[in-house]
């Protein structure tokens, strides 16, 4: 499984629900975990691999987090914080974003699970809570910004890899 680069379509669309927790549900998680060590990125979302469904992993250095249908319920505080995106490599970030979360989500079983998290897991989670929505990193950036990035977006979309990627 290949991870979707941007500008592809895909990663702009609003993702739907997980319903049915079975095993094309497990499988899918699978593809994810596999793609995501084999980039090693802290997290990633369902569409980069091409599915449109709400199921983001996050694995910011202990034990991969795997949250299905997740929901911001509270935000509190802002930060800055360095980021990247496996769908844009080699481009990295300063996004300011809440600064503690707490975040509903169902496991891979379909139960109800809660977290709150703060620092760098904060940042992951709203990351990929975004991308389910069709929203990227590019798009918390001020436009001056984004008009400095345009030839590495360009390149990107043209497959050159001219840096490391994320
Ligand atoms: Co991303």
């Amino acid at each position: 499984m290949e991870i979707i680069l941007y500008p592809n379509k895909i990663l702009r669309e609003k993702c739907d629900e997980v319903k049915e927790f079975d095993q094309s549900l497990d499988r899918t998680v699978l593809d994810m975990l596999d793609v995501l060590y084999k980039k090693n990125g802290a997290g990633i979302a369902a569409p980069q691999v091409g599915i449109k469904k709400r199921i983001i992993i996050i694995d910011t250095g202990k034990s991969p987090l795997i949250l299905i249908n997740p929901r911001i319920l509270k935000k509190e505080g802002k930060e800055t914080f360095e980021e990247g995106c496996l769908s844009f490599p080699g481009i990295f970030l300063k996004i300011k974003r809440a600064k503690k979360v707490k975040v509903e989500a169902q496991n891979t079983k379909g139960e109800k699970i809660e977290l709150e998290a703060e620092g760098l897991l904060t940042h992951v989670l709203q990351h990929e809570i975004d991308h389910l929505d069709g929203i990227l990193f590019i798009d918390k950036i001020g436009f001056f910004k984004r008009w400095q990035l345009r030839r590495k977006l360009k390149n990107i979309a043209k497959g050159k890899k001219s840096e490391k990627s994320s």
